[in-house]
């Protein structure tokens, strides 16, 4: 089981979970962090977005990437990020 590390609103978090786990199930279940809603669950209606960083040495980016990005189609192992 990975752990995955982030920081979310500003404060470092961790936590093993399943490889498949969702980004909005683990801001929900882990972090009790229940502002991130599912909706429509298809990426659509906008429920479960959260605005994220990604990481330029992960991502092999020239810079960090700001991204609002839906949570319930975003696996965690993939969101190593910071969301502010
Ligand atoms: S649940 Fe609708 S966009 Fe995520």
């Amino acid at each position: 089981m990975p752990t995955v590390s982030m920081t979310v609103n500003g404060k470092s978090v961790s936590g093993d979970v399943e490889g498949r786990t969702l980004l909005v199930d683990f801001l929900r279940n882990n972090l009790s962090l229940t502002g991130t809603h599912v909706g429509c669950d298809t990426s659509q209606c906008g429920a479960c977005t959260v605005l994220s960083i990604f990481c330029e040495t992960i991502f092999h980016l020239q810079e960090p990437m700001w991204a609002a990005i839906p949570a319930s189609a975003a696996p965690v192992p993939f969101t190593s990020m910071a969301i502010p």
